[in-house]
């Protein structure tokens, strides 16, 4: 459903934005790049986020009551951070954060170093016959001075009374939002760390930030553990189902991944994991259930409703994962069963939703999960693929390692590129098999239909000779034992024409053409390797010049280490599933329609 969208408008700057209802002022602000003043993370207990209501009207909170003189309230001032709008709205803003320290970080985005770990230096008052507080009064006290909140759990209760007394009662307190993660002896603001993981069905990044700069101090990868256990989500899941234990064997598996990672992260960078206390983790709905230990089983059955959708906070020892004992573990959130934190973490790490620009991301792989908009309205869907873009059910295909052919170019003769440099070529990569397609159509050996030449056909071609038959299959030589066949074309054309039907469906939603597109951005593990012009020539993407289409990376990654650095980018993170409308495409009559048209390769100028 769309919902309306409110304008809203802060003074002085004359700058506005559109907003869906329910929105803060606070975010909103964030959105078009006005970073209101804050060090409560938005919590409603530093009362620095004031601005006052020129136009319109919000409901006065009981943080106002609280962190406001009635004065002001009457006056129309209200806590932005709690301020949600539900009509038009002009305010006016006093207070923007002073020269904000900023990091690069996305595609190309500035992020405020402001991370939802905060560490508060306190010289506590030790207590005495007149002064009978508890530990966790003197404590709350004093963080309410300085603006904070704070909660705090058993096991850091646990650690109060000596922890507090053995330091002389000065100590840094540490708070992940308004939880108390530790207190920690003496003032050991400088160190302040986290962990930023994309966790992928096939490959597991992590990424130790250090929060106080906003650099990365060390960054890994390495495989999933669960692959043994199925290349995909669905085999995944399907292992799950044989009972308690494979659930468990599962969840067994992507924590000892993870969890090697922290370890070899924290010996790279030489830090302890006593310092650090959040990790961020976006990966698709499966992944995350996996990881939590929760059932899976109903992303893969009609009618796809995952367990939760919802950001969770959760005890990183809960999690079982080896950051500090008192730490938390933040997911972001998901859309549906096939569009993932992963893909809002690729909205945040883009902008696609704050610019008004009108941008495609397409993150390809096994799903083509596709976002399409601007900051106007944002149309989102998972496009079934397949796994030819993985380099499987392709007869010489294999994954993006060495001997891989990632790269071709035809042209006299045969250019390979391969992974690994000068090693003997084993097999064709989703990059290189979306290459050979597009450069045989380029040298007219490959028709719009998808159909190969025989070498009767073309008999006069320079690369005549490459064009073989293998079992009675038509197929292209690329090199000694590594070709490509009719099928694995056809592989490709239904690969292909599922997520430009998906992308075609998105447009037709919005109404608008492949004219009106700005950037096509190509994202995910596999997306960020393919050549920008094969991708235009077999139609994968929409017809727009080629200095338009990019390659962004791992924009899964990066989100999570914007979450992790700025509480307003989690922020925004979480409002997201208000801003995507999600287009379902099983049953939709011009998915099918569509997905016959674009099956055909796009009509090109030959150049041979
Ligand atoms: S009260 Fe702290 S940001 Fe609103």
């Amino acid at each position: 459903m769309i919902q309306k969208k409110l304008e809203v408008t802060y003074q002085p700057f004359g700058k506005s934005t559109r907003v869906p209802p329910g929105t803060t002022l606070f975010s909103a602000a964030h959105w078009i790049g006005l970073p209101i003043d804050s060090t409560c993370g938005g919590r409603g207990t530093c009362g620095k986020c004031k601005v006052q209501i020129l136009d319109g009207s919000t409901e006065i909170t009981t943080a106002d009551r609280k962190q406001l003189r009635a004065d002001e309230v009457a006056a129309g001032w209200r806590l932005s951070c709690q301020a949600k709008v539900y009509q038009d709205t002009t305010a006016n803003v006093p207070e923007l954060l002073r020269v904000p320290k900023a990091a690069t970080m996305g595609v190309n985005r500035l992020v405020l170093l402001d991370p939802n770990v905060r560490k508060v230096y306190l010289e506590l008052t030790e207590p005495d016959l007149e002064d009978q507080r508890s530990d966790v009064e003197r404590l709350q006290d004093a963080l309410t001075a300085e603006g904070f909140d704070m909660k705090v759990s058993l096991p850091v209760l646990r650690t109060l009374p000596s922890g507090l007394r053995d330091a002389n009662f000065k100590v840094t307190a540490v708070l992940g939002g308004d939880q108390l993660i530790a207190v920690e002896p003496g003032d050991t603001r400088d160190e302040s760390y986290g962990v930023a993981f994309d966790l992928g069905t096939t490959t597991v990044v992590g990424t130790l930030m250090n929060l106080r700069t906003g650099m990365a101090e060390a960054v890994g990868s390495t495989l999933n553990g669960q692959a043994p256990f199925g290349a995909d989500v669905i085999s995944r899941i399907s292992h799950g189902m044989q009972g308690q234990e494979a659930k468990a064997e599962l969840r067994r598996a992507v924590l000892q991944t993870m969890n090697d990672l922290l370890k070899d992260l924290y010996s790279r960078a030489g830090i302890s994991r006593d310092r650090v206390y959040e990790l961020v983790v976006v990966g698709n709905a499966t992944m995350l259930h996996l990881l939590l230990g929760i059932d899976a089983t109903p992303i893969s059955m009609m009618p796809f409703a995952p367990a939760f959708r919802e950001p969770l906070y959760l005890a990183a020892s809960e999690v079982q994962l080896d950051i500090h004992p008192g730490g938390f573990v933040q997911t972001l959130p998901i859309i549906g069963a096939y569009v993932g934190a992963d893909i809002v973490a690729g909205v945040v790490a883009t902008g696609l939703a704050r610019e008004e620009k009108l941008r495609v991301f397409v993150d390809v792989g096994t799903n083509g999960e596709i976002v399409l908009g601007s900051s106007k309205r944002v149309l989102c869907t998972a496009a079934p693929a397949g796994p030819a873009f993985e380099g499987s059910q392709i007869k010489c295909g294999m994954r993006a390692t060495d001997g891989a052919i990632e790269g071709v170019t035809l042209n006299e003769g045969v250019e390979l590129q391969i992974i690994g440099g000068d090693v003997r070529p084993r097999g064709l990569c989703g990059s290189g098999l979306v290459d050979v397609v597009a450069q045989l159509l380029m040298v007219g050996l490959l028709d719009p239909s998808g159909k190969l030449k025989s070498r009767e056909e073309a008999p006069e071609h320079p690369l005549s000779d490459r064009l073989i038959t293998v079992e009675g299959v038509r197929a292209f030589l690329l090199a000694p034992d590594v070709y490509l066949s009719q099928r694995d074309v056809r592989e490709l054309q239904f690969a292909k024409g599922s997520i430009a039907t998906g992308i075609k469906v998105l447009m037709d939603v919005l109404g608008v053409t492949a004219a009106d597109i700005d950037e096509v951005l190509l994202g995910g593990s596999f997306g960020s390797y393919l050549n920008p012009e094969s991708a235009r020539i077999i139609g994968l993407v929409p017809a727009v010049d080629v200095d338009r289409i990019l390659s962004v990376g791992n924009t899964a990654g990066e989100g999570a280490k914007m979450s992790l650095l700025s509480f307003r980018e989690r922020q925004i993170a979480f409002e997201l599933p208000q801003k995507l409308e999600y287009i379902e495409l099983s049953g939709r009559s011009d998915f099918n329609d569509s997905f016959i048209e674009v099956l055909r390769f796009p009509e090109l100028r030959r150049v041979a």
